[in-house]
């Protein structure tokens, strides 16, 4: 693949693109994403590079995975700037089309992930992760990748597509990648840019709080931990909670009293004004009472 980074809109350009680097015995990698990209998702396209020959990111605000009308109007698009960004580190393909070329006609698939998609974001946000397997599913047929790279931030996103690839019967490794934050401990986040200055300024307390009960968790039943972190996060006037769940990190499945042995994640869905965002942190078992 030479140093130039090539950016296509339509499938078939795509798939021409592709199958000249297959023929030769070229692994591809592959990072969907939906722009107005930051240190998160380049992190992805690094891991990318070190594990394939050939990067693929894509760039397409998906229509079918937002079930508020609003977010989707505001959700930030810098194309212009992502392809720079893409281009100084080092991407070979970007792949930005149009909702046409996605979706020519309506897609009216509807999966099944039964219980992983019933909680939490699946729970909060009706339609979600249909519409985030619609997607990814389209993008993975066309571009047939050996490895797909996702960040933990999204962390019940990455559950759906793995059970996506397992039903679909796709030979696709899909790669986990850590979470990116600022140093104020912000997840870094695209719905980030939406924030006023003053949310801007109170959003890392998500994760101070997070952190905290991270050390609580050796001391406190999970029941008052949920609900310390709740009532901590919401001291700030600028923070609302919307859920706070603890969940075996493999299974979904909600912890009740005793911690297990296997490791656990905190999720938090949290509104910054009209802005809602989502993080979440693993609890060691170690530090975990028994
Ligand atoms: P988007 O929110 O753009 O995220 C694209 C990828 O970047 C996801 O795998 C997400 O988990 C990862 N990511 C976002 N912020 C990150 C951070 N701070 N650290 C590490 N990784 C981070 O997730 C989506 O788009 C869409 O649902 C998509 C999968 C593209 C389907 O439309």
């Amino acid at each position: 693949m030479s140093s130039t980074m090539k950016v296509v809109n339509t499938k078939s350009e795509l798939i021409e693109l592709l199958e000249e680097a297959k023929k030769t015995g070229k692994t591809v990698g592959f990072v969907p994403t939906m722009g107005a990209l930051h240190e998160g998702h380049i992190s992805l396209l690094t891991e990318c590079k070190r594990h394939c020959d050939v990067s693929v990111l894509s760039i397409f605000v998906n229509p079918t995975q937002f079930n508020d009308p609003a977010d989707l109007e505001r959700y930030p698009r810098t194309p212009e700037k992502d392809f720079s960004l893409l281009e100084d580190n080092g991407c070979n393909i970007v792949f930005y089309p149009s909702v046409e070329e996605i979706y020519p006609e309506q897609d009216t698939r509807k999966f099944d992930f039964g219980y992983i998609e019933s909680i939490m974001e699946g729970a909060k946000r009706p339609g979600h992760f249909n519409g985030v397997a619609q997607v990814v599913s389209k993008l993975f047929y066309i571009v047939k990748p050996d490895k797909a790279f996702f960040g933990m931030k999204d962390f019940q996103q990455i559950a759906v597509i793995k059970k996506m690839v397992e039903i679909l019967k796709m030979p696709i490794e899909i790669v986990e990648c850590p979470i990116i934050r600022e140093k104020s401990g912000l997840a870094l986040s695209s719905r980030n840019k939406l924030l006023s200055d003053e949310h801007k300024k109170n959003a890392p307390h998500i994760h101070s709080i997070l952190k905290k009960a991270t050390n609580l968790a050796t001391e406190i039943p999970t029941s008052e931990l949920k609900e310390f972190i709740k009532k901590e996060i919401d001291k700030n006037s600028y923070l609302e909670t919307e859920y706070v769940e603890i969940v075996d990190a493999e299974t979904l499945r909600v912890i009740t009293e005793p911690y297990p042995e296997t490791k656990t994640v905190v999720c938090v869905a949290v509104y910054a004004g009209k802005i809602r965002l989502i993080d979440n942190i693993a609890i060691n078992p170690s530090n975990a009472q028994h």
